[in-house]
């Protein structure tokens, strides 16, 4: 026998019943997303590697290290997309969406790949829904972000979740704050991990995102952005924690937070959840105000966030009262005689009709059988074709629930209420 193939580390197989949970969740955002008026852009899932490095910024560790490129025939260099804004901003340029929208409101739900070390929530193919929103530096457009990101996330049953906010300021005032954090590090550098010293060269802040405990404790009185934001920055971050206070949403503010990607201006926040394990940022975003500049647009101001939603899943089934949903069917056909199958399938043809589901056992097997696959398949109804019936012209409806059983003739169909 042949080996069989397995699938690539880090990827999943979603399988029913979880896909049941799967479209449940998509419907779910789907459904938010047009209560706040946002509507789906689907970009490709593969891109030139330059605009993640343009973007996301090539000293990032995505960039860095954890990408899918690879070279196509014609010697191009593409990626396979690690997060949804960098496409969504290329699109917005190349389509010129700010003439036809003043304010993009756009979300996406889709298949991220980023080659990381795969462990519980962290996979190498994950999947995101997230949201931009181009054309607005107003302060309520970050909250209303927030907003929503909270409530796809309250809809869905997850409540044990908080807020991290922060602001990283504009790359003028961030300039200070980097020269000012270097200096705290350059003693220090010596205690930091290799990665870490390479980090205080390109982009201190990013030590701030170390997993290692030592480089953390090196950190333990580093200077903090908020002393360093100009008054713009800070009167934007003011406002936007004055908005979430009166929307009486919690949060805390985190000094450390600087997110794992260049692009951010202002505001950043993260969703965690103390469901998930070490890997428990459910979300993240914020504001980013030079990025459709940088990828060749109009200064265009914008905020977005994005969250993972294998670790959404993973927060639900975690959560009080939490069930996997049931499988649901309105018919199962039950039949004795191959010869009956044509009859069966025109008569499952016209349930179909009305709206039902309908699922008929093609296997020949026996009626006690056929019945025990329907109530594995939670059928609420089954309609019996035996020899006996088929030659009256017949056929039993049976209730599933009741037990109830009911002889009617093939020319009609049953009434229910779908
Ligand atoms: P991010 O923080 O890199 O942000 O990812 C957002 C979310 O994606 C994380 O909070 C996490 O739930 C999920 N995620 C990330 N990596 C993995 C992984 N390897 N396995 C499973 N889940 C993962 C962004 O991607 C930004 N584009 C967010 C954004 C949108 N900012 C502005 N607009």
């Amino acid at each position: 026998m042949m080996e069989p193939i397995k699938r690539i580390k880090g990827t999943d197989d979603i399988l029913p019943p979880e896909s049941a949970t799967w479209q449940y969740v998509a419907d779910t955002i789907r459904r938010v997303m047009s209560l706040y008026n946002y509507r789906e852009i689907i970009t490709p899932i593969f891109e030139y590697t330059e605009l993640f490095a343009r973007s996301i910024g090539a000293s990032t560790d995505i960039v860095s290290k954890e990408m899918y490129t690879f070279l196509d025939m014609g010697e191009r260099s593409l990626t396979l997309r690690p997060e949804g804004t960098a496409s969504v901003v290329r699109a917005y340029v190349e389509h010129s969406l700010s003439v036809k929208f003043p304010i993009a409101k756009l979300y996406y739900i889709g298949p991220m790949f980023r080659q990381e070390k795969p462990q519980k929530g962290r996979k190498r193919q994950f999947n995101q829904f997230g949201i931009e929103i181009l054309g607005t530096d107003s302060p309520y457009a970050d909250v209303e972000g927030i907003i929503l990101n909270l409530r796809v996330l309250k809809e869905l049953g997850i409540t044990d979740t908080h807020l991290m906010i922060n602001s990283i300021g504009d790359p003028n005032c961030r300039q200070g704050y980097r020269r000012a954090l270097k200096e705290y590090l350059q003693p220090r550098l010596e205690k930091l991990c290799s990665d870490c010293q390479l980090r205080y060269h390109n982009n201190p802040l990013r030590v701030f995102d170390c997993k290692k405990q030592s480089c953390q404790a090196q950190l333990e009185d580093a200077p903090v952005m908020s002393d360093y934001l100009c008054d713009d920055c800070r009167k934007h971050f003011d406002k936007v924690l004055h908005i979430l206070d009166k929307l009486d949403i919690e949060f805390s503010i985190n000094e450390r937070l600087v997110r794992g990607l260049d692009y951010y201006t202002k505001t950043v926040y993260e969703i965690t959840s103390t469901a998930l394990g070490s890997q428990n940022s459910l979300s993240g975003g914020g504001r980013y105000d030079i990025l459709v500049e940088e990828l060749g647009g109009k200064p265009t101001p914008a905020f977005g966030f994005a969250a993972g939603i294998e670790r959404i899943i993973m927060a639900m089934e975690q959560s009080e009262g939490y069930e996997t949903p049931k499988p649901q069917l309105d018919y199962f056909i039950a039949l004795t005689n191959d010869e009956i199958l044509t009859t069966a399938m025109e008569f499952a043809e016209r349930l179909r009709d009305k709206g039902n589901s309908v699922n008929i056992d093609f296997r020949g097997k026996s009626l006690k059988s056929q019945m025990k696959q329907a109530d594995k398949l939670g059928a609420k109804r089954v309609v019996i074709i035996g020899d006996d019936e088929f030659s009256k012209g017949v056929y039993l409806l049976r209730d599933m629930e009741t037990g109830e059983q009911t002889e009617i003739p093939l020319s009609i169909i049953p009434n229910t209420d779908k």
